[in-house]
């Protein structure tokens, strides 16, 4: 009712509900009390239809009076206190935006004991609680799963996964930490332009097999020490603060055979995770950090 322009329906609203009741009182008082015995027929005898049926006026039972009579007194009270009066808000000052202010409120004051405990817990302490850590799968599932696969083991050559020891953007809580709550975008550039069909074809070949005896004498090697070795270090093992992964290792976020390789290298990649710090609060994200180094 709240939401009702105040003014003239507001007003509107109060008259035609006053009036209603107003006459329905009148109506129900008449029927019991307003009666005079001595009035009958206007013609003096009381008529009779269908030979035998006479028009009656005993009223209806008391209680039946009662009944109503509590009813109106309960509209009356009700309209006082609550809102539905035109925009008359009631003596309560109820209002169901008020209540969920009330109920929210309440729900946040009860978070935050164990936001608290949360807090001052270390990652270790929190993955061994089974609760904090059921409450954790349900964060998980929530907000990251439909990107990192229900179980965090990645999903489509293009969400990596979380449960291995393998970290591009860094593997302490800290960098983890970070990755959730600022997000990541990774920048590897697109090196058709530079490299041409064949130098792109001649790096993704030592690319593959880098780091494997035998493996310097490729002629992509060279290349690789010239354009790649910068982000991904001369050794391939990578770096952190730039998200460059490592890439002697078995593990490829985008494919490891050569089709998939050669594709990262000539268009680039550059995979987005999505800031959480406005969705999730800090007791949240230290969960979610406990949950994916357990
Ligand atoms: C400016 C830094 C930078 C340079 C230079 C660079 N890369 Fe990258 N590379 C990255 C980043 C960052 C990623 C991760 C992209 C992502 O996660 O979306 C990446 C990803 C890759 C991948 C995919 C790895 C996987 O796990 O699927 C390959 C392959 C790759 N780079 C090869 C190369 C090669 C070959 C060169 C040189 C021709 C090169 N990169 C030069 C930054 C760089
Ligand atoms: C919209 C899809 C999406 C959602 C949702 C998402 N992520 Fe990601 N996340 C990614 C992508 C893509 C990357 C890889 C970025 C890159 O290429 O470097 C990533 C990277 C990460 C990394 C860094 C991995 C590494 O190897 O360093 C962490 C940690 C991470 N996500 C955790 C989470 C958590 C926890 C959630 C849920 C709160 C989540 N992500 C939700 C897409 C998503």
């Amino acid at each position: 009712m709240a939401d009702l322009p105040s003014g003239f329906w507001s007003g509107w609203i109060v008259v035609v509900t006053v009036v209603s009741l107003v006459t329905l009182a009148w109506l129900v008082l008449s029927v019991y009390f307003g009666r005079d015995e001595n009035v009958g027929h206007p013609s003096g005898e009381d008529p009779v239809w269908d030979s035998d049926l006479r028009e009656d006026d005993n009223a209806p039972p008391l209680w039946w009076f009662w009944l109503i009579f509590s009813a109106m007194i309960f509209s009356v009270v009700y309209l006082m206190l609550y809102p539905g009066l035109g925009g008359f808000r009631g003596m309560l000052g109820w209002s169901q935006h008020s209540r969920l202010e009330g109920s929210y409120s309440e729900f946040d004051q009860q978070f935050d004991a164990v936001r608290a405990t949360i807090a001052a817990s270390s990652l270790s302490e929190l993955q061994n609680d089974p609760a904090l850590m059921t409450t954790a799968d349900r964060l998980f599932n929530r907000n990251c799963s439909a990107c990192h696969g229900e179980d965090g083991q990645g999903q489509a050559d293009l969400f990596p996964n979380l449960m291995d020891a393998d970290w591009q953007w860094g593997a302490t809580a800290e960098h983890l930490e970070q990755s959730i709550r600022y997000g990541r975008m990774a920048t590897m550039p697109a090196w058709i332009g530079p490299l041409g069909e064949e130098g792109v074809n001649e790096v993704a070949a030592y690319v593959q097999v880098m780091g494997d005896p035998g493996s310097e004498a490729l002629p992509g090697q060279a290349r690789y020490a010239m354009f790649c070795a910068a982000c991904h270090g001369m050794d391939g093992a990578g770096n952190p603060l730039l998200g460059a992964p490592n890439l002697l290792d078995d593990n490829w976020l985008y494919g490891g055979s050569i089709e998939a390789i050669r594709e990262s290298v000539a268009a680039g990649r550059n995979g987005i995770m999505p800031a959480f710090n406005e969705r999730l609060d800090d007791a949240q994200i230290k969960l979610l950090v406990a949950r994916l180094t357990r």
